[in-house]
């Protein structure tokens, strides 16, 4: 892919160009390939919380931030789900949307290329928001926007993260991480239904710190 990958976005091109080479590869993957949604524990995870809860997935609107290649929301419009899920790659929207044609899911997701950030997002709106190994990436508007996605949930919707924590490699700008202690008391009154961290050895002297949770808000009646 040349000219224009991105918008404008606070991460460094470098990194973006990173993750612009891995979407631009699957482009050429088989329609196969890209018709099989590998989701992580993460969205596993959600998924318990929605059935034991009986959340209809048919009637939920749901938001994804930094979808990345869209297989998590191709996943929950799959499910029934209706989402919007923003990236600001140009190849990951390409890549993400060609997913959601393969699958017949256009009438259910909607792929929008922009800055996750910078841009309202309605009060209490969205019965899940996502945000998975990516609002790190917005620095000193990593925690007021998460702030913003967590508002955006309804009562008694879910809020999803996942997020890097120490250990982990210096980058320049440092990436805002939002420890456990953090995380947890930003969802202070919210049930958890799925937490942990992690520590992966990536390659040999990169080791990497990761948290998740799996919140539900409280509802009205609780
Ligand atoms: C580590 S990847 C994670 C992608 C996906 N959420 C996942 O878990 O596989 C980070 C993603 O954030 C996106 N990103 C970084 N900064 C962004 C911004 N300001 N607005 C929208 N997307 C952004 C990148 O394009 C990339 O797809």
């Amino acid at each position: 892919m040349t000219g224009h990958t991105h918008v404008r976005v606070a991460a460094p091109k470098k990194w973006m160009d990173g993750w612009d080479k891995i979407y631009s590869q699957m482009l050429s993957a088989s329609d196969e390939e890209l018709s099989q949604l590998n989701v992580g524990s993460r969205i596993q995870q959600l998924e318990h919380a929605l059935a034991i809860t009986e959340s209809d997935a048919k009637n939920m609107d749901v938001l994804e931030l930094g979808c990345g290649y869209g297989s998590v929301s191709c996943y929950l419009a799959k499910m029934g789900c209706r989402l919007v899920a923003v990236d600001a790659l140009v190849s990951a929207i390409a890549v993400a949307q060609k997913r959601a044609n393969i699958l017949n899911l256009n009438e259910n997701v909607e792929f929008r290329l922009d800055d996750m950030d910078g841009w309202p997002i309605e009060l209490e709106s969205y019965n899940v928001v996502i945000a998975l190994q990516c609002l790190q990436y917005l620095f000193d508007r990593t925690v007021p926007r998460m702030r913003e996605a967590v508002a955006a949930v309804k009562p008694g919707g879910f809020f999803v993260y996942s997020g890097n924590i120490l250990p982990h490699f210096d980058t320049d700008p440092p990436i805002r991480f939002i420890d456990e202690e953090e995380l947890k008391s930003e969802l202070e009154g919210w049930t958890i239904h799925g937490f942990g961290t992690e520590e992966r050895i990536m390659k040999p002297g990169d080791k990497r710190g990761y948290v998740w949770i799996v919140a539900r808000k409280p509802g009205l009646d609780e």
